[in-house]
C-alpha cells in the first residue's frame, strides 16, 4: 500500500541484519514514525505495546524478533527462550504462535553456525507469504463488491471494524484487501469505519491508511453501526480476524460480535477475512480463544492531538471509578455469512473449512 504515493510495507529487515524496521502505531494518525528494533527485547515491547498489532503483523514481528535473538546468540537454548518471551507478548492472535512454531522448527534442527542467516531468510518468507496470502484474500473478497454493484450499479458501502488494513499485515490488510483490490479495479464503493473504542485502531489506523490510499471512507461512533444497517445504508459488514476456530467462530476486536448481531437482524451479510495462519485448527470452537484483558487505562484515558500539535492523553472518568478492557470477542460462526480465504470465501463451518484446507486433519492430529 502506499505512502504518500509509495508502496511501502509496515516491516522490512535492515540490509545489514542490524535491524528491523516498523512503523510505530502508536503515534499514527499525528505522527508518522518508522522505529527500528535491534533486539529482542525491542520486538517483545513493540509487540506488547502494540506499536505493531494485528494478527499478521504480530506474527512477523515475531518471526524477525528470533532473527534478533539469533542474532545475538544463535544456541538453540537461546532459540527456546527467544520464542517463549515472544509468545507470552500477547495472547488473543494465534499468528503469533503459528510464526513461533514455524520459526523453532525450521531452526532447531540446523547447526547453531547456520541458524542466524536461515532465521533471516525464514522471517523474509513468513512477510513474503503474508503479501501473496492477502492479495488473494483480496481478489477472492472483491468478488463479493463487485457482486452487489452489478446489482445495485451504486457505489458499494462496506462497513469494518478496528484495523485489518494494510497496518494489521505486512501488506495488503486482510478485511481490507477486497476493498483495496476493487478500489484499483475502479469499483466506486465507500467505507464505515468504526471507531473501535477503547484504543480506536479503527479511527486512528483504518481512516489513515484509507487516507493515504484515497479510498473514500466515513468514521462513525461505534454505536452507529447498528443504525446505519437498520437504514440501508450498508451493504456489507468485513472485518478481520485474530483466531478462527475450527468451527468458523472467530476471535476478532471488540465489538465485532455486536455488529455481526446488528447485521444478522438487518439481513446485511457479514463475513470475515481469515488467511490460512490465523486458523487454529486445535480448537474445536472459539469458546477455548483465550481473550486479552487489556489496561484499564485504555478506557479511562483518551489519546488524542490538542490545539497546539502535541499528542496528549485525557482522562474520561471519574478517578474513582473502575473500568474493564476486554479487546476481544468471539462471533460464534452462525452468524458469520463466510470466511473469506486465501483458498477462496467457505462456508463458516468445520466442513467448509475442512474442505478448503484438506491438509489440516493432519495438522489436527499434530
Ligand atoms: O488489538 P489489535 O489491534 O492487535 O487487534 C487487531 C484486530 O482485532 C483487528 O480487528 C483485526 O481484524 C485482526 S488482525 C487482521
Amino acid at each position: 500500500m502506499k505512502i504518500h504515493g509509495t508502496p511501502t510495507r509496515t516491516i522490512r529487515p535492515l540490509p545489514d541484519q542490524s535491524g528491523v524496521e516498523i512503523i510505530d502505531q502508536t503515534v499514527l494518525p499525528h505522527r508518522l514514525q518508522f522505529r527500528v528494533l535491534h533486539s529482542l527485547e525491542d520486538a517483545a515491547e513493540a509487540i506488547s505495546v502494540m506499536r505493531v498489532r494485528g494478527a499478521p503483523l504480530i506474527g512477523a514481528t515475531a518471526a524477525y524478533g528470533v532473527a534478533l535473538a539469533l542474532t545475538e546468540d544463535a544456541a538453540e537454548s537461546r532459540l527456546d527462550t527467544a520464542c517463549a518471551r515472544l509468545l507470552a507478548t500477547r495472547p488473543t492472535a494465534v499468528n503469533l504462535r503459528w510464526a513461533l512454531e514455524r520459526m523453532q522448527a525450521w531452526l532447531a534442527p540446523l547447526p547453531a553456525a547456520q541458524r542466524c542467516d536461515a532465521a533471516w531468510t525464514e522471517a523474509a518468507a513468513v512477510c513474503d507469504e503474508d503479501v501473496l496470502l492477502n492479495q488473494a484474500v483480496g481478489r477472492h473478497g472483491m468478488e463479493l463488491i463487485c457482486r452487489r454493484h452489478q446489482q445495485s450499479s451504486r457505489s458499494v458501502n462496506v462497513m469494518t471494524h478496528c484495523n485489518a488494513g494494510w497496518l494489521a499485515t505486512v501488506d495488503w490488510g486482510t478485511a481490507l484487501a477486497p476493498v483495496y483490490s476493487a478500489f484499483e479495479a475502479g469499483i466506486p464503493l465507500h467505507v464505515w469505519v468504526s471507531e473501535t473504542r477503547p484504543r480506536n485502531q479503527g479511527a486512528a489506523l483504518t481512516a489513515w491508511e484509507l487516507a493515504q490510499h484515497g479510498v473514500p471512507h466515513t468514521v462513525i461512533a461505534d454505536n452507529a453501526a447498528g443504525h446505519l444497517m437498520q437504514h440501508g445504508q450498508v451493504d456489507l459488514v468485513i472485518v478481520g480476524a485474530d483466531r478462527a476456530a475450527a468451527n468458523g467462530d472467530i476471535a476478532n476486536k471488540i465489538g465485532t460480535y455486536l455488529k455481526a448481531l446488528a447485521a444478522r437482524d438487518n439481513g446485511v451479510p457479514f463475513y470475515a477475512a481469515v488467511p490460512g495462519p490465523t486458523i487454529d485448527w486445535r480448537l474445536a470452537d472459539g469458546s477455548g480463544i483465550p481473550i486479552e484483558q487489556r489496561a484499564a487505562s485504555e478506557v479511562t484515558h483518551l489519546q488524542g492531538q490538542a490545539e497546539d500539535g502535541q499528542v496528549i492523553s485525557v482522562r474520561l472518568t471519574p478517578a474513582q471509578s473502575g473500568a474493564a478492557n476486554p479487546a476481544f470477542d468471539v462471533t460464534p460462526a452462525r452468524l458469520v455469512s463466510g470466511l473469506i480465504t486465501e483458498r477462496g470465501i467457505c462456508p463458516a463451518t468445520h466442513d467448509g473449512l475442512a474442505q478448503a484446507y484438506p491438509e489440516a486433519g493432519a495438522w489436527r492430529s499434530a
